[in-house]
């Protein structure tokens, strides 16, 4: 297949969401330059991810993506990144607990810029402009200038991209992912009066923790400790910058997305024929397929061929984001079609993008009751299918925003206006995260108590 690839075979295929660029000179002149740049990731991280993800597949390990919606240019900085790679492996430890099986860190970072957006122009006061597509491609400010796409910002996001990398990669080896520093910080989240029910399993994970450290497993012996794998990943939107950042794996000889080490599809950008699927079919990275109400069996079964020809175990994860209410529609007839197939897939849920609404206070946001009532939904149907819940895509931040409403500290309508700073969807705050977290680690302890009651 790869062969009869070329990376910019896109090009001759039907193209949505994408900007129309007014300046060819300018686009060319950026790509030229990104070409010329390194790639983000390498080729060998790329494998270790995609063999990570063969495991999650047999439910050997579990998988937990999570960042922005979209990164943004004025939002950067170490702050932010830091405090959400701290929430997610606060997360990962409560999930490795419950789940007794390694949890597989992917953020939604370093290249999560482009959006697809639900209609090409925005309307405010009567003035009609195009939409906003993400700081990768033009400007948020309402104005005519700032709504032009940009090729130069391809560059902009190429330098973030790589300097979030750079902190991301310290982090994880520098000592700061130590699991007994991040079980301390989960337990700061115990302490709040109202997280009673999760005190439980935080004290039960202190246990453990003391017990390897008695039996002599400590920071020094036990180097896996305090290091992390992360990883990262974003929508494939903006196939001239994936395109330039493609590379040729120097071991395989085979093509790479060096733009992030696991890319996915939108569910707005999946047409079998169209240019995103022709791109991402002949990368070797793992690959994310958004799975919403409208993808059909036979849809779903010419995309499993075309990404995952040879059926690889870790190739390919399939993200359901049905909403709540409406994963027993949905869920059974896909999850049908894989069997049908044999496919080796990675089931994901995305109980965000399903669960949008507006707020009686006119702000986008999601009920915390729907985001957890569609991850439920999602565990107990594969349950009833015999099939593995692999993991779960959150839109989240470890910042103290009121983007989403409910939770332990609940968000309320009114409060919504008080720090909504993101640059498109609502995400969970870091609370709110944690409590998720606490939810899913409940319900991967009661399938693992299943399995062995089984055995
Ligand atoms: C997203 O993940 O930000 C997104 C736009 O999702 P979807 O394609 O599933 O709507
Ligand atoms: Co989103």
């Amino acid at each position: 297949m790869a062969q009869t690839w070329s990376k910019s075979d896109w090009r001759n295929k039907p193209r949505v969401q994408m900007p129309e660029y007014t300046d060819a000179a300018a686009l060319a002149a950026a790509e030229a330059q990104l070409s010329q740049y390194p790639p983000l990731v390498f080729a060998g991280e790329v494998r270790k991810l995609k063999s990570s993800l063969a495991a999650v597949s047999r439910g050997d390990a579990f998988l937990l993506q999570g960042g922005d919606c979209a990164e943004s240019f004025a939002e950067f900085s170490a702050d932010s990144i830091r405090d959400t790679f701290k929430v997610m492996l606060q997360m990962a430890m409560v999930l490795t607990f419950g789940a007794k099986v390694p949890v597989v860190k992917v953020g939604r970072m370093a290249g999560q810029f482009a959006k697809p957006r639900s209609a090409p122009t925005e309307t405010q006061n009567g003035v009609e402009l195009p939409s906003y597509r993400g700081d990768i491609i033009n400007d948020l400010d309402f104005t005519p200038e700032a709504r032009i796409p940009n090729p130069q910002k391809m560059l902009q996001a190429y330098t973030q991209s790589a300097a979030s990398l750079n902190l991301v990669r310290a982090f994880s080896t520098g000592g700061y992912a130590d699991v007994h520093q991040v079980h301390a910080w989960t337990l700061g989240f115990t302490d709040r009066e109202e997280a009673e029910k999760y005190r439980d399993m935080a004290n039960r994970i202190s246990n453990a923790l003391d017990f390897m450290k008695a039996a002599g497993v400590n920071q020094e012996t036990a180097h896996t400790l305090q290091s992390v794998d992360f990883y990262t990943s974003h929508e494939a939107l903006l196939l001239e910058y994936e395109e330039a950042l493609c590379r040729i794996d120097s071991t395989s000889g085979l093509p790479v997305a060096g733009s992030g080490h696991m890319i996915w599809i939108g569910d707005r950008t999946r047409q079998p024929d169209g240019a995103h699927v022709e791109f991402a079919r002949g990368v070797q990275n793992p690959i994310g397929l958004k799975c919403g109400p409208t993808t059909t069996a036979d849809d779903l079964k010419v995309l499993m061929s075309k990404l995952n020809p040879n059926n690889e175990a870790g190739r390919l994860t399939l993200i359901a984001r049905f909403g709540a209410g409406n994963v027993g529609e949905h869920l059974p007839r896909l999850i049908k079609a894989v069997k049908e197939e044999g496919a080796n897939v990675v089931w994901s849920c995305d109980p965000m993008h399903g669960n949008t609404i507006k707020s009686s206070t006119g702000y986008k946001t999601r009920p915390f009751e729907s985001v957890l009532r569609e991850v439920r939904e999602f565990f107990a149907i594969h349950k009833s299918e015999n099939t593995v819940p692999g993991g779960v895509h959150f839109e989240m931040t470890g910042k103290d925003v009121t983007e989403c409403t409910g939770g332990v500290r609940a968000v309320t309508d009114e409060d919504l206006s008080d720090r909504y700073h993101t640059a498109c969807d609502p995400r969970l705050n870091a609370s709110q995260s944690l409590e998720l977290a606490f939810l899913v680690a409940e319900e991967l302890s009661d399938r693992l108590t299943e399995k062995r009651a089984a055995v």
